[in-house]
């Protein structure tokens, strides 16, 4: 396992009264991507701006390793600047061109100045930004500044990479090439820690989620890991041909009978109603099961073997996307303080 270069120990944040964070214990290690999801105001920006130094924690500790010392008290850490990348809340840049502001923070983090001019346009280019170089910041749009931001945190080629919601205001294909830019860096070994409410995005790139809920952490690992703790689990099976519509139920309650063992019998009747169904649209079947893998396994097995004169399995996945969704709405509803919705400055209860 590669080295720990974040950890957060019993971090806390209080606004007066209201814990904003609260007691949040968190290991990221080298080369890992990690996913801060939760809902609007859980906390995340709050432990993004602690590690960033804007704000003071008002207990607890941040250490960081940067380059290869050990871990340190970020406290006593003088500059992180040049080890650390930060995207914080929309970027409020100033009435300069792009070029003109990279530069500038260029500068303010001593890059070469002979290579600066190089950087500038290499990045430029990469987002798709060449054309506005010489271009007010102010004449931008909201996606494009949301770029700038993201260049900004890269632009010094920074070991560690904090982004706080990378994604907001990007249109569908700037997305996908952020996406891109996120797995070019998570190739060179960078660390990456992204907070984040697109949990398709995040199912996508991160290694591991944490999910914050009121300024605590209710879950931190894998997608996979964390989908253990949801009792069912969706399997998507699409079919080379239709079904024909005159022995779809007959056919359904043979499948429904011969994967008993393996479908969820107790289904949320909010998820669905039976636990396998016909998509015709999709022309594949939609099943519930256990969530376990050997489970998903044999239903496989029985599908191609069992099956091979009723249908042809074309391919057979578990949507990950689908399952981050579950495990978050799962872990979030079941995380409201005493099942009532806690109201900011009446939090006296579950301060320390
Ligand atoms: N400077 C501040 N003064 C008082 N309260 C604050 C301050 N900053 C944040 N808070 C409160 O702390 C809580 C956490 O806010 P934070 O911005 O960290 O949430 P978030 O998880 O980033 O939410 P979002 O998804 O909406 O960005 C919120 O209730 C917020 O109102
Ligand atoms: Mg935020």
């Amino acid at each position: 396992m590669s080295e720990i270069v974040i950890k957060l120990e019993n971090l806390t944040k209080k606004f007066g009264n209201f814990t904003a964070v609260n007691s949040v214990n968190l290991e990221v290690r080298r080369g890992e991507t990690i996913g801060l999801v939760g809902p609007n105001g859980a906390g995340k920006t709050t432990v993004i701006k602690m590690i960033a130094k804007i704000l003071r924690p008002n207990s607890g500790k941040i250490l960081i390793r940067t380059n290869h010392s050990d871990l340190q008290d970020l406290r006593h850490v003088s500059s992180t600047v040049s080890q650390i990348g930060f995207l914080i809340d929309i970027p409020n840049f100033y009435n300069m061109t792009a070029y003109q502001l990279l530069k500038y923070f260029g500068k303010i983090q001593r890059y070469p100045k002979d290579k600066l001019n190089n950087r500038i346009d290499e990045l430029l280019t990469l987002f798709n930004l060449s054309e506005w170089k010489f271009e007010r910041v102010r004449n931008y749009s909201k996606g494009m500044v949301q770029k700038l931001g993201i260049i900004q945190a890269i632009f010094h080629d920074p070991e560690i990479i904090i982004l706080d919601e990378p994604q907001t205001g990007l249109d569908p294909l700037a997305r996908i090439e952020i996406r891109k830019y996120l797995r070019e860096l998570q190739s060179m070994g960078k660390t990456i820690f992204v907070a984040s409410h697109m949990l398709y995005e995040i199912s996508e790139v991160c290694d591991k989620i944490a999910l914050i809920n009121y300024g605590k952490i209710i879950g931190f690992d894998t997608v996979e890991n964390l989908a253990l703790t949801l009792k069912t689990s969706e399997l998507n099976c699409d079919l080379l041909n239709p079904l024909g519509a005159e022995k779809l139920a007959s056919l359904l309650s043979r499948l429904a009978e011969r994967l008993k063992p393996y479908l969820d019998q107790n289904l949320d009747p909010n998820i669905s109603k039976i636990p396998i169904k016909y998509n015709p649209e999709h022309q594949g079947l939609k099943l519930y099961f256990d969530g376990k893998n050997e489970s998903k396994g044999e239903i496989l097995k029985i599908l191609v073997k069992e099956f091979e004169s009723d249908f042809t399995v074309v391919s057979f996945i578990q949507p990950r996307t689908t399952q981050l969704e579950r495990i978050y709405t799962q872990m979030v509803r079941n995380n409201t303080p005493e099942g009532s919705t806690k109201l900011k400055g009446d939090d006296s209860k579950n301060e320390k």
